[in-house]
């Protein structure tokens, strides 16, 4: 792997990341809304409660801002032998980092943690745009992404 750019840290987001930039990066993916930092830090705490489900990882920069972010959330199932499945969620990495493989090495961190958190497989829905980077991380295309919107 070719590493990170010269004190780049990869790490498990923080409740006080808040204060360093992870939703205005979440912002290149989607409208994040009107999150306060009360709202981040009740949703971090619950997502924490629930044990070893909600595995989120950012990328922070020399500046101590963040620059990437992404999760993988363990969905346990009855079939396949009461299996588990990773599920991988809101990636960002911020407009001026993109391009860089650090997309990919993220892809390839929360692929790791699915793996060892002992998922028989790991899957993601993603715009057609987004096709060709996945299939860079070693994702292969399977089947049709479906939703219903309230
Ligand atoms: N089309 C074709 N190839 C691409 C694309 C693309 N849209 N994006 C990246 N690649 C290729 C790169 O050229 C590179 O190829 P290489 O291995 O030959 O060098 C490889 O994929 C890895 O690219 P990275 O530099 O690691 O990608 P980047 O750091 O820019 O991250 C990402 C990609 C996450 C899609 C970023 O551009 C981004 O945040 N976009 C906006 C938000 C978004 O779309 N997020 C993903 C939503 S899907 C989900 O969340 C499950």
């Amino acid at each position: 792997h070719q590493s990170l750019p010269a004190g780049y840290i990869c790490r498990p987001l923080q409740v006080d990341d808040f204060n360093r930039g992870v939703l205005d990066v979440l912002s290149v993916l989607t409208q994040v809304g009107g999150t306060t930092k009360q709202d981040f830090e009740a949703r971090f705490n619950e997502m924490l409660a629930i044990k070893n489900t909600y595995f989120i990882v950012v990328f922070v920069n020399k500046n101590d801002r963040v620059i990437a972010v992404g999760s993988v959330i363990m969905e346990k199932k009855f079939i396949r032998s009461c299996g588990t499945i990773g599920h991988i969620e809101d990636i960002a990495v911020a407009k001026s980092e993109q391009g860089k493989s650090i997309g990919k090495k993220l892809i390839d961190v929360l692929t790791h943690i699915g793996e060892q958190q002992g998922a028989y497989k790991v899957i993601l829905d993603c715009s057609d745009s987004n096709v060709k980077f996945y299939e860079r991380c070693g994702y292969k295309l399977e089947c049709n992404m479906m939703a219903i919107r309230f």
